[in-house]
């Protein structure tokens, strides 16, 4: 079989740890792996992965030594042309003149839709392999890159903290997640701060005002609050703002962390799960399958049909945002 794998939209640190999974995976398989550079946009315009012998194929040379490294060794991007039908259609025929037999897309919910439209057109095989520091899909417990975004985003958290210590400050911490409240709230669980605003609980900013004189009457004198990008006062800024107005009792600072969540080597968890579901993802294709994400619950690797994962917002447990309110004191 001819298995392309390519990565779309906003990049991970794991993909390129995936990517050797799928490599490596599918050669010993006795299968030939393309890799597609750019993402869908790539794929347009047929940008394949030279290796060594400047064959457009990848080798297992092609992936040695990546698994550590953040990015991705193919490139990704977001393809405003793989929206219409043509460029749909057009991808379809690429993949036949290039025969190839199954698509393995790393991504998240825009790599996915992009996945079932592209199924519409073409009768190859495909199984997706979820991509995405946001961990905003459903059926499987956490994305490649999740993990190491928390921790990049905790660490930045942390050394916050000693300068909100020595000023006596609050910082506003802004991390990302378009639409998701996960990394907002494992970081404000792991950094140890006392308020997390996230999109999937109501941001009330009396409510807020009154937790910090509360804070402050027991004593605390510097506050660490996480605003997720997506959360419905409008992040980080706009927060300050709003609870400057309103009589904060603290002297506050912002901080975004943007895109540096999205760099850096990915973390042992991510490069696991990465090298996991690269490996099922061919295991399933070389086993028939097609039209699902290669996922993980509870420790099983289980199959999920590309429309399941964005059907609806993956909610943040419960009992972490319980837990949070907990501990702030
Ligand atoms: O989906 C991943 C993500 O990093 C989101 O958390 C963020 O909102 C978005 O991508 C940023 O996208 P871009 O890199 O295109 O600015």
């Amino acid at each position: 079989m001819r298995i392309a794998v390519l990565c779309s939209g906003g990049d991970a640190p794991g993909m390129n740890a995936c990517v050797r999974a799928i490599v490596r995976a599918g050669i010993s398989a006795g299968h030939e792996v393309i890799g597609i550079r750019r993402g869908y946009s790539g794929l347009l315009r047929e940008e394949f992965f030279l290796n060594e012998q400047g064959e457009p194929r990848m080798s297992l040379r092609s992936v040695s030594d990546i698994g550590r490294r953040g990015g991705t060794i193919l490139h990704t991007s977001r393809c405003e042309e793989f929206y219409s039908e043509a460029g749909q259609k057009r991808a379809a025929e690429i993949l036949r003149k290039n025969k190839i037999d199954a698509l393995i897309p790393i991504g998240g919910d825009g790599t996915f839709h992009g996945a079932v439209a592209l199924a519409k057109h073409w009768d190859g095989q495909i199984i997706g392999c979820p991509g995405t520091i946001d961990n905003d899909l459903l059926g499987t417990d956490y994305t490649i890159g999740f993990a190491t975004a928390v921790h990049t985003a905790v660490d930045a958290v942390d050394k916050l903290r000693d300068t909100a210590d020595a000023h006596e400050r609050m910082f506003l911490v802004e991390v990302m997640g378009r639409h998701s409240g996960y990394i907002a709230l494992y970081t404000a669980i792991a950094a140890s701060a006392e308020i997390a605003c996230i999109p999937e609980t109501p941001t009330d900013v009396s409510e807020i005002i009154r937790q910090l004189h509360e804070l402050k009457s027991r004593g605390k004198t510097s506050v660490m609050m996480i605003a997720a990008e997506g959360d419905e006062r409008g992040g980080a800024a706009a927060l300050q703002k709003a609870l400057c107005e309103n009589g904060c009792p603290f002297e506050t600072r912002v901080l975004a962390l943007g895109h540096l969540q999205r760099g850096g080597s990915p973390v042992p968890q991510d490069r696991i799960l990465a090298a996991r579901l690269g490996d099922f993802a061919v295991r399933s294709i070389l086993a028939g399958k097609t039209g699902c994400m290669a996922g993980e619950r509870q420790g099983e690797l289980v199959l999920v049909p590309f429309e399941e994962t964005y059907a609806a917002h993956k909610p943040v447990p419960q009992d972490l945002v319980r837990l949070l309110e907990t501990l702030a004191s």
